[in-house]
């Protein structure tokens, strides 16, 4: 039996996704109406943590609990793989305590060797190659506001990062249009591009945020400094022409939507004006990981 990895949205099809998103949105209106199915009861999930987490912990945590299961966190130094034990005996001892690993960390290779040695899914909870939970909780938040995404256009504006290249996976599998603004020296890679374009994907890669933006349903945006890069300094100064303000935000549809994955940082990659005002659904976008992270979750284990 195949194991149920989470790992990228390209490994997954789009139909699937679609009922994970659908399932998604279930729950969350199951949870309005105090009604939590216990889909996972007894289940038990293990997450690691190599860098920061706010959202992506607290939200596993509680799709757990809420679920009737129970999830067990550490950061990564806590355990023995901080002192050098393989991430595959890692991977091999987990899968005799654990029903379902979940992992952020610095290097995609680790997490693919974490699930080529697991009996148990394993969970991409953001690498510096891409975010797929995130971008499976920002669909979910535009379609509640403007419909379904397919035929869409929706803009990328900064550095293209781990979250730009999962929405570009996106883009191809859920048929959405993707205008992607950002300085050439952090375009997105090469090998990402040319996966979804293979694939029918409607993506397109620029300098100017304001051809990106204009008539955009959706503006999303991302830190300037993701963690784990090298070069904090350099990459602001390459990054300083594209904030998303109220001036760019004027070019998109009137009814757009703004995205933004959190942490922000106000005056940097967005000003206070346009996250914290009207366009913004940045707060439903954070909720929405729980109830994102419930249904990734009732799909990798209901195998
Ligand atoms: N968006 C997101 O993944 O947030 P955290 O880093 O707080 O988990
Ligand atoms: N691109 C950011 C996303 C944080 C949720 C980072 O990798 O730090």
């Amino acid at each position: 039996m195949t194991i149920r990895h989470f790992l990228d949205l390209a490994d997954i099809d789009a139909a699937t996704l679609r009922q994970i998103l659908e399932h998604a949105g279930k729950l969350k209106a199951d949870r309005a109406r105090g009604k939590q199915p216990p889909l996972l009861q007894s289940k038990k999930l293990a997450m690691i943590f190599e860098k920061n987490s706010t959202r992506t912990r607290v939200s596993f945590e509680v799709a757990m609990v809420e679920l009737s299961g129970h999830a067990l966190c550490f950061n990564g130094s806590d355990l023995q793989l901080g002192r050098g034990e393989t991430i595959a005996d890692t991977a091999r001892v987990l899968s005799r305590y654990v029903d379902a690993i979940m992992l952020r960390c610095q290097g995609h290779d680790k997490l693919q060797e974490l699930a080529a040695h697991a009996s148990v899914p394993v969970i991409n909870g953001l690498t510096e190659f891409s975010h797929p939970c995130q971008i499976m909780a920002d669909i979910l938040t535009f379609e509640e506001h403007c419909g379904p995404i397919k035929g869409k256009t929706i803009a990328w504006v900064g550095d293209g990062n781990n979250v730009a290249q999962s929405l570009i996976q996106a883009a191809a599998l859920f048929g959405f249009t993707l205008k992607l603004a950002c300085p050439p020296q952090l375009n997105p890679l090469p090998e990402v591009l040319a996966w979804a374009k293979a694939r029918g994907g409607r993506v397109e890669v620029m300098e100017s945020p304001q051809s990106a933006v204009k008539g955009a349903d959706a503006v999303v945006t991302d830190t300037w400094v993701s963690m784990g890069d090298p070069d904090a300094e350099a990459q602001i100064r390459m990054l300083l022409p594209y904030q998303v303000n109220s001036e760019l935000m004027a070019l998109a549809a009137p009814q757009a939507i703004f995205l933004h994955c959190l942490p922000a940082h106000r005056g940097e990659e967005v000003t206070a004006e346009v996250i914290d005002g009207p366009q913004s659904r940045v707060f439903d976008e954070a909720e929405n990981r729980l109830h994102v992270q419930k249904a990734i979750l009732s799909w990798c284990l209901s195998h």
